[in-house]
């Protein structure tokens, strides 16, 4: 990622130049929480959803968290200056710094190959977005050393679950479109919500099983909305990507298109 602009606690300036203290625990124990929003020609794709969920993280990360703050200096920031830029991260550490950088879209490949990692989620931190994702950029360079683009973490036990940065959707056979459940310790993804919102798919586990019997399936995120997949642990999916997925981007698409700021 590029950041073109940053906010320490609401002063704007060039990112190589925002500074926050090295004692803050925020860095050395990666505590605090965090947001990566969408920008669409400057326009923030669902802001109330992720400070809904930025809210709630710190809430239950114990974290001090004034959300109208955090949301007006994004707002500042992205009135100073959007232009050439993809997206919004923002932060709040326990140290109390309040960081917001825009960034520019990083290069992403047309379509995933996957390789399975095992992963157990922590599950004192579900339903949290914290800084902790030291665990999960680690699973996308055990699967790029197998020469993968990124990992689909699977539970000790068996569970598929989701993309150290993205959500789950698949079709099995000639089956509906399907995800896994929340209660299987995966992120309460906004964009997960929004396909589920646009087209039939429904909560269903997955189990490393049947992965051989997966034939669409894509991740959805923030960054790239819905994103096929073409392999899994080098099985190719046998269309990339499929009429379940075309159909998925297509209502993905429409709906953030009609759910954006004028
Ligand atoms: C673990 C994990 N799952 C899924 C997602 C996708 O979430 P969203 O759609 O809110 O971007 C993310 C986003 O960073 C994530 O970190």
């Amino acid at each position: 990622m590029a950041a073109l602009l940053a906010s320490v606690d609401g002063t704007i300036g060039p990112p190589a130049q925002a500074v926050i203290g090295v004692e803050d625990e925020g860095l050395l124990r990666g505590d605090g929480v965090f947001e990566v929003i969408r920008l669409y020609d400057g326009r923030p794709f669902a802001i109330d959803e992720h400070m809904a969920r930025m809210t709630n993280s710190a809430q239950r990360l114990r974290l001090p968290f004034d959300a109208a703050l955090v949301e007006a200096e994004a707002h500042a920031l992205i009135a100073t200056g959007a232009d050439g830029a993809g997206l919004i991260r923002l932060l709040v550490t326990r140290g109390g710094r309040r960081i917001a950088l825009l960034e520019t879209m990083p290069e992403l490949p047309e379509t995933l190959a996957l390789a399975t990692i095992t992963y157990a989620p922590t599950r004192v931190l579900d339903g949290i977005k914290s800084l902790s994702y030291g665990a999960n950029m680690l699973c996308t360079r055990l699967a790029r050393e197998q020469g993968a683009d990124d990992a689909l973490m699977v539970s000790p036990h068996g569970r598929v679950l989701e993309f150290p940065t993205k959500s789950f959707f698949y079709v099995l056979a000639d089956g509906p479109l399907c995800t896994p459940p929340l209660d299987d310790h995966i992120l309460d993804s906004i964009t997960r919500r929004h396909v589920l919102a646009a087209t039939d798919a429904r909560e269903r586990s997955l189990t490393t099983d049947e992965l051989g019997r997966v034939r669409e399936a894509f991740a959805a995120s923030t960054l790239r909305e819905v994103h096929p997949v073409r392999s899994i642990d080098g099985r190719d999916m046998p269309e990339v990507p499929g009429p379940v997925t075309q159909a998925a981007a297509e209502a993905v698409r429409a709906r953030v298109d009609g759910l954006l700021p004028a």
